[in-house]
Parts: C-alpha cells; structure tokens; sequence
C-alpha cells in the first residue's frame, strides 16, 4: 500500500530527466533575492562604481522596461570628470545552487562596445578554492562569447571525445589566471548580432558528472525550453546535443572537488584587468580611436554618450534542481533561500517505515571516432593566443538516471 502511493513520484521524475523548476528571477520580481555589491570594482579594478540597490534604482541603472525584461546598465548620461568613475550594477544571487542544479537565463541584449566588459557567472564564497565558472563574458569589439572555469591548481579541462563540446578550447588550465577557457562557435553570441537576432538563451549544468554550457541563439532556442510556463516546470534536456563547453569530471579535474555551492552573478565593469589593458584595448581597434590609446581616458571620462549600447536585457532567468527534496513545497517560484546540499541527488521518503527512492545520475561517454578533430582557428579578442583544441576519441554525452526503490521496514 504505502509502495504504491511513491509510484507517481517516480515516473515524474524519469519523464522530466529529473530537471524541476526551482526559482523565476523575472519581470516585478527579477530584482528579488539579490545582493548589490555597493562599492567600486576593487576585484577586476574596473572603472566603475557598483552601486547599492537604492542607488541603482534611484538612478535608473536598473528597472524593469514596458517589455516585462529587466535592464541592468552602465551610466550614459552623466559627463565623468578625471579621476572619478562611472556608475553601474553588479549584483549577486544571496541563493547558493549546489551540484544538482541547472541554471537557465534569456536575454535579449549583452552590454558591449569599447571598454564595456560584462559578465553572467557564479562563484563560491571563497575564490578561487570554491571555484568560479563563467557562462558569458567577453570585451570591447569582440563578437563571441567565451566561457571559463576558474579553480585552484590541479584541474585542467579534460576532453572526452571529438564531439564532447561545440566551442574551441583556448586555455585547459583551469588553475590560470585567464581559467581554462572555451570559445564559442555558435554564431550571434555577443555584441550586434546577438541583439540583433532577438538574444538567445545559456544553459548551465552544475552536475556531479561535470560542468556544461550551452548557448542557442534565439531562432535555435530549444522547444524544451521555449515551452517553459507557470504550469509546465519540467526540463527536458536529452535532446539538447553537445554543449557549448564540456568540463567532465574526471581523472584531470574531479568538479565537486573544486566547486562549492555557487551564487550567479550579473555584471558590468569598464576597462579593468582584461577590458583596460594594453593588448586587449590600446593595441586594438578600441586603442586607436581615442586620443590616447588609454581606455581610462577616451571611453569612461567624458559625456558616456558611447554607452549607449552597455546593459543586459533578460527575460528571465530561472533555476532548476533535479533534487525533488530541494524543492519548496509550495509553488516552485517562490523564494526557496536554501543551499541545496552537494553530491549526488537523492530523495528520501521516510513516513514511518515507508520506502526510500534513490535517484543516481551518471554520464556514459558514448564512442564516435569518426568525426574531425576540433580546430581553435579564428578566435578573435581574446587575451593571449594558441587555440589548442583538442579531440580525439569522439563521443557525446549521454545522461542515465537510475531509480531504485528499497524498502526499510
Ligand atoms: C572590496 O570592497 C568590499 C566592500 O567595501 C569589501 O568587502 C571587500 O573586502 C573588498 N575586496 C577586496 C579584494 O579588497
Ligand atoms: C570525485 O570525488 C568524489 C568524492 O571525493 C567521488 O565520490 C567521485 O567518484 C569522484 N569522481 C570522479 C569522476 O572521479
Ligand atoms: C543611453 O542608453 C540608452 C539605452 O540604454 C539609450 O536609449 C539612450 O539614448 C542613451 N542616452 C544617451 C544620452 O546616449
């Protein structure tokens, strides 16, 4: 009797592949459960002030625009003088997502132009022990997205397979300052074409069996997730393909080693320690138009007038967890405020003696040695050369969701 009452349970979690919504940042509530940073950029040594959430408010830096979407953006209407910086946002989730959970964001506009250095990214509370990955972030006239991990040495980016990831590797020490880095290879996933083509959507999957990123530009925009509602909260990502970057764990890198529960983080910062410098902005196309080459003094002293194009727009940016205990009980939308623990997901149902549903997720690397080796040709703007990318054995992620029932009497 009391087996029969868990039934349901099971088949809703193998018919989702274990993905539930757990919270919507959007629309009257996308400023919700957030932490402002309310100091200058005392991390990248960027040139800006990130301001309070009053501050921000006050100065119309971040609101929610007759379209429904929240805008974050760098101040353009104010003449800087010397010697002072220019105001915009960074905010951080105060939820911790743990190993388990997958994280979702559409946007339809990515800050960029000279100087401008955006980001969407998460972090653990100590950096780098508790590791940092970047889902989006590049700089001045780039026209790509990179992604990243960052951690403590002895974690390289290990690849499993010719087809284990779409982007191309630039970095695998992911111990580096620069983290091992991937390029991407989709089209229109930064700057013109981008907003251009409507935006698109990042998926992030913080797993026990690695971390993965994928990026669709919007007409490509999977039905899984445009399909997305109030009522329908399921994720279904086994037709999602190879991700953008792959980091499995494994022998080079074992993930829940190096990362922590993590906060998302949404950012703008101007110049700084990848925008500002030599070889990323005087030595570019941003270098030579302004009178001194320094990214300082030609793009955030002055009017602002060339930030026009210097704020995110999104949609919504939501969080799931493949956890069911992690889920409130009530709606899946409202605040939840927990850390989800780490490790492997499991669910306990214990109601006096009642039975106990154990739910495993594994990757199985399939073969596939016929494809062509990954090339790192063309990659533009980034911060140092040589993209190595590497694969040789082919092979595409395949997820495997166990479920075993045991009784404890
Ligand atoms: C940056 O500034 C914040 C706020 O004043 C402070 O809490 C933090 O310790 C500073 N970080 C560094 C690296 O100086
Ligand atoms: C990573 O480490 C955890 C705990 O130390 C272990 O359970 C897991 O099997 C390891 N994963 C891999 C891929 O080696
Ligand atoms: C400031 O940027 C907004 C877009 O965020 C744009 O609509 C506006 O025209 C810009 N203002 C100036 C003075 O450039």
């Amino acid at each position: 009797m009391r087996l029969t009452r868990h039934i349901p349970l099971l088949f809703a979690i193998s018919s989702s592949l274990g993905y539930e919504l757990l919270r919507e940042y959007a629309g009257t509530n996308f400023f919700n459960g957030w932490d402002w940073f309310g100091s200058w950029d005392n991390l990248t040594l960027g040139d800006v002030n990130w301001l309070s959430e009053a501050d921000a408010m006050a100065q119309n830096l971040a609101y929610i625009n007759s379209a429904g979407n929240a805008i974050i953006k760098v101040d353009n209407t104010t003449n800087v003088p010397l010697n002072e910086k220019r105001n915009t946002v960074r905010i951080t989730t105060t939820d911790f997502y743990s190993v388990g959970t997958l994280w979702l964001i559409s946007l339809r506009h990515i800050p960029f132009g000279c100087s401008v250095w955006p980001a969407f990214w998460s972090k653990g509370t100590l950096w780098p022990n508790d590791g940092e990955i970047d889902i989006i972030e590049a700089i001045n006239l780039m026209d790509h997205n990179q992604m990243a991990l960052h951690t403590t040495a002895g974690c390289t980016h290990e690849s499993i397979g010719n087809n284990f990831q779409k982007g191309n590797n630039i970095d695998t020490n992911c111990g580096t300052g620069s983290g091992c880095t991937v390029a991407e290879t989709e089209p229109d996933s930064f700057a013109e074409g981008f907003a251009d083509n409507g935006g698109g959507v990042w998926a992030t999957q913080f797993d026990v069996s690695g971390i993965f990123i994928w990026f669709w530009p919007r007409p490509s925009v999977p039905s899984s997730i445009t399909q997305l509602s109030s009522t329908q909260t399921s994720l279904d990502i086994s037709t999602w393909g190879p991700p953008s970057a792959s980091y499995p764990s494994g022998p080079s890198c074992n993930i829940t080693n190096f990362f922590t529960p993590q906060q998302l983080v949404l950012d703008i910062t101007l110049c700084g320690d990848w925008a500002g410098t030599q070889s990323a902005y005087t030595n570019s196309a941003c270098g030579k138009q302004g009178p001194t080459g320094i990214c300082y003094n030609d793009a955030v002293v002055g009017s602002g007038a060339n930030y026009a194009n210097a704020y995110f727009e999104i949609e919504w940016l939501r969080t799931f967890t493949n956890n069911p205990s992690d889920l409130p009980s009530s709606s899946p939308t409202t605040d939840s405020g927990v850390a989800i623990p780490t490790g492997a997901t499991s669910e306990s149902s214990s109601q006096g003696g009642s039975p106990v549903v154990v739910v495993t997720s594994t990757v199985v690397a399939g073969a596939n040695p016929s494809g062509d080796p990954i090339t790192g040709n063309g990659v533009k703007g980034q911060i140092g050369n040589g993209c190595l990318g590497h694969g040789r054995l082919g092979g595409r992620m395949l997820r495997m969701l166990s479920i075993v029932v045991v009784y404890i009497p």
